[in-house]
């Protein structure tokens, strides 16, 4: 029988008999505290906040909960199979990492960037690589290895700027492209303001700007980057920029932070590849619905385009719960943001593993050996506890 993800959970069992416990948190609730403790206070309120009182943000959280798998008996799942097709690339599980701007000061070493780039090449999981990195996209995408990456645009208002990003991106092998739309101005996050820190704004995770050939500006005062940077950094895209986006690249083209499915419906029509449903954990408003509650309809609109998710995904119950609502691939962002901040690539690997294992013994546990089994049929609404 080939290996299963399930598997680890032997390792650490077997490891027990010999004395040993895992060093690394093998639950949610275990990461996020110790996560808080290993992190700089600025960077932690900078990831763990959110938008708001940061309603929307547990009600991601809170809206797997509303959901149960229905078991299935005397299926036989002895065998999993968790692997996708997706724009050609053939990947191992339907999980992916999520662009995490600020990545990089996660790390102990300030290049975060890489270390998940490196947990991507020992993992098979990919990473977006967000456009606000402390490493340049090229020097991220050399450490890949064989696992394809995937580069995430926030577009900037100068059209050359954003198209040079785009082409570094495709020579640096990158296999697509993710254009956030939902943040081209900053949510109100209470956390950030109540310590006036935003870390771009003190010149943080700007590489990818002060690397590139048309953003490049004469002399090397900082203030200068930053005076700059943010004054190309936001751009409020309307459906007129989509047939200028469409014709700067070949790559599959996927639009994040859609949720309405008239908006999958538009985007579709003008010749996306992918729609990704996300509120971006509720960083950006507060108010807002649950991301899986878009989910469905986004599924529906998008009329077979593949559906990539985030928001709220803490465990590999919930990569399951979201991927039987129609999900083509599960994104992971906070947890292993924690992960690096534990324990560096190591640590990323490690929330990735559990998450996968998780997952996978659910699908064996529940009967549901396939991602194809994997269907809204599969789910129960559980009824609000009182
Ligand atoms: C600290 C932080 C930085 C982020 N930076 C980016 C980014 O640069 N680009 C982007 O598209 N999304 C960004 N996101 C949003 C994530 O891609 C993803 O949508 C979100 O983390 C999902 O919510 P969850 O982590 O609560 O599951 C960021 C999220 C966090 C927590």
């Amino acid at each position: 029988m080939s290996p299963q993800f399930g598997d680890f959970q032997n390792e650490i069992y077997a490891a027990g008999l010999r004395g040993l416990r895992p060093a690394l948190p093998m639950s949610f609730a275990e990461l996020e505290a110790r996560a808080e403790s290993a992190l700089p206070p600025s960077i932690w309120s900078y990831v763990a906040g959110g938008a708001g009182d940061e309603h929307t943000q547990r009600a991601n959280v809170a809206a797997f909960r509303r959901w149960g798998l229905m078991p299935r008996m005397l299926v036989g799942a002895a065998q999993r199979d968790l692997s996708i097709d997706l724009y050609g690339m053939r990947l191992p599980t339907p999980v992916f990492m999520a662009p995490v701007g600020v990545i990089g000061l996660c790390a102990q070493d300030g290049h975060g960037d890489v270390a998940t780039a490196q947990a991507a090449a020992r993992t098979g999981v990919p990473m977006i690589a967000s456009t606000l990195s402390a490493d340049p996209m090229e020097t991220v995408a050399a450490e890949f290895g064989q696992t394809p990456g995937l580069f995430q645009l926030y577009t900037p208002t100068d059209r050359d700027l954003a198209e040079s990003l785009i082409h570094r991106a495709e020579a640096a092998g990158f296999q697509g492209i993710v254009v956030t739309l939902d943040t081209w101005v900053t949510g109100w996050r209470p956390r950030d303001l109540r310590t006036a820190n935003f870390p771009q704004l003190r010149g943080f995770c700007l590489a990818n700007y002060t690397s590139d050939p048309v953003f490049r500006i004469a002399g090397e005062d900082p203030r200068d980057t930053v005076a700059r940077w943010a004054q190309v950094f936001g751009n409020p895209l309307t459906w007129d920029d989509l047939t200028w986006l469409r014709s700067t690249t070949t790559l599959p083209l996927i639009l994040k932070g859609i949720c309405h499915p008239d908006d999958a419906r538009r985007a579709k029509d003008a010749g996306v590849d992918g729609i990704y449903c996300s509120n971006h954990g509720g960083r950006q408003a507060n108010g807002g619905l649950p991301a899986l509650d878009a989910l469905p309809g986004v599924v529906e609109a998008a009329d077979g385009l593949p559906v990539l998710f985030d928001s709220g995904v803490r465990s590999g119950a919930d990569v399951i719960k979201a991927l039987a609502l129609g999900a083509t691939a599960v994104g992971i962002g906070r947890p292993y943001a924690y992960g690096l901040a534990l324990g560096g690539v190591e640590g990323i690997v490690h929330v990735l593993r559990t998450i996968l294992a998780e997952a996978d013994l659910i699908m064996a546990v529940d009967g549901y050996p396939t991602l194809a089994d994997l269907t809204p049929d599969a789910l129960r609404a559980v009824p609000p506890s009182p």
